[in-house]
């Protein structure tokens, strides 16, 4: 016997034994919560957190809103059940959702959907419902986008086709690359783009840009998947969902997934929403038909308690008002950081035309290193900064450290 043929002998017998746990192979963590943990570990007092997208006040903590502890404290009085809802969620909480997200464009019947666990069971969903209805499509996506769009796709076994968003020595943009790309696409084709305060860089859209996307989306024929997870922390309510109103105008069949981890500061609760226009009440019927049992699939039924909360507030005027007036409160908290910061450093001048949780600096891997290490500044190696992990108080420090590793 040759040691060749050994060698293969022996790997098949290896093979043969092997369990089947054994052949997996060791995934890498999340690189975005992998931020988390170190900065946790970190026992510096100074240290900065500007990694995972959650919004932080003045004093770094991420509160729980008034109206949601106002809601919690009703539903712990009234609820007299935890028993089974069903793979559709709490209808009551997506139909009050609807206003916020269509506004007066009221498409009506034509909507279907569903409550999901987060904006990332929205987002899993549409993937599926997409891939079931027509696998070989191709999503088009701007890049750099949010770190789990792609595999989100890839589990649904999606084709994703990149594009240039940022142009990221100009802070702006990429608007020339975005239109040659969807030109590109073809009927049946999908489009993912983020409604609001893009996620990881803050530049977004403007209305002008919204209508020539919408224009174009609508010739060729390419389904519109909007992603609109921070409605309320950019512009404000009614102006984070603009861009998405426009297209949804523009066009017969749009998919919208939609978070309130953000802007009600649920998190935890994993409370989200998919929204699907169909071309008529018959085919949404069988739209959510697809919906459910891709749900009951999943998930089966979707977690109770943050779409509770938000049914709550949304059901009463007084509630509404409060979250209405924190939410705002946030969004305020937010952009006046990107003022302080566009004066602390003309080089962060951009930041200011830029919205929501995020933006992008031109940082190396390596310059994000030494923030970390010789500044105790955590954050992504994409160089994406949570603007809400800053505060007055650190921003002096945190423009100094960036100074020190340009
Ligand atoms: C983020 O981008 O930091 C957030 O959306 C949190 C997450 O799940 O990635």
């Amino acid at each position: 016997m040759t040691v060749e043929t050994m060698l293969r002998e022996a790997s098949a017998d290896r093979e043969v034994t092997m369990s089947l746990l054994d052949r997996l192979s060791a995934q890498p963590a999340d690189p975005l919560l992998a931020v988390i943990g170190a900065f946790n570990a970190d026992p510096r007092p100074h240290k900065i957190d500007i990694g995972v997208g959650v919004y932080r006040d003045v004093e770094g903590k991420t509160p729980v809103l008034r109206a949601v502890r106002a809601a919690e404290r009703r539903l712990v009085e009234t609820q007299r059940s935890k028993g089974y809802i069903g793979p559709e969620g709490d209808i009551g909480f997506f139909e009050r959702l609807k206003p916020l997200v269509f506004g007066s464009l009221a498409p009506g019947d034509r909507v279907s959907g569903l409550q999901t666990p987060g904006g990332t069971g929205a987002l899993r969903l549409a993937a599926e419902l997409i891939a079931r209805a027509r696998p070989d499509a191709r999503i088009f996506v701007g890049e750099p986008t949010w770190a789990n769009h792609p595999p989100i796709l890839k589990a649904a076994r999606l084709e994703m086709v990149g594009y240039r968003h940022l142009d990221l020595a100009a802070q702006a943009l990429d608007f020339d690359a975005m239109m040659a790309a969807l030109g590109t696409a073809r009927r049946g084709d999908v489009a993912l783009i983020h409604g609001c305060c893009h996620n990881p860089t803050g530049v977004d859209l403007d209305p002008d840009q919204w209508r020539a996307v919408a224009a174009l989306l609508s010739e060729r024929g390419v389904l519109p998947w909007i992603d609109l997870a921070y409605q309320g922390l950019g512009q404000g309510l009614d102006a984070d969902a603009s861009g998405a109103r426009i297209v949804l105008e523009a066009v017969d069949e749009a998919l919208i997934a939609y978070s309130c981890d953000k802007n009600f500061g649920l998190y935890r609760e994993r409370t989200g929403a998919l929204f699907a226009v169909s071309r008529d009440v018959e085919a949404a019927a069988v739209t959510q038909s697809n919906l459910l049992s891709l749900a009951r699939a999943n998930w089966s039924m979707p977690p109770d308690w943050g779409a509770a909360i938000v049914r709550t507030i949304l059901e009463d005027a007084a509630l509404t008002a409060d979250w209405r007036a924190e939410l705002e409160e946030m969004r305020a908290r937010i952009a006046g950081i990107r003022t302080l910061l566009g004066a602390a450093d003309p080089a962060l001048a951009p930041l200011t035309r830029e919205h929501g949780l995020f933006s992008m600096l031109p940082l190396s891997p390596d310059q994000v290193r030494v923030l970390r290490e010789d500044h105790a500044i955590y954050m992504p190696s994409s160089g994406r900064i949570n603007i809400a992990g800053l505060t007055p108080t650190t921003i002096p420090p945190f423009v100094a450290a960036l100074a020190a590793v340009r």
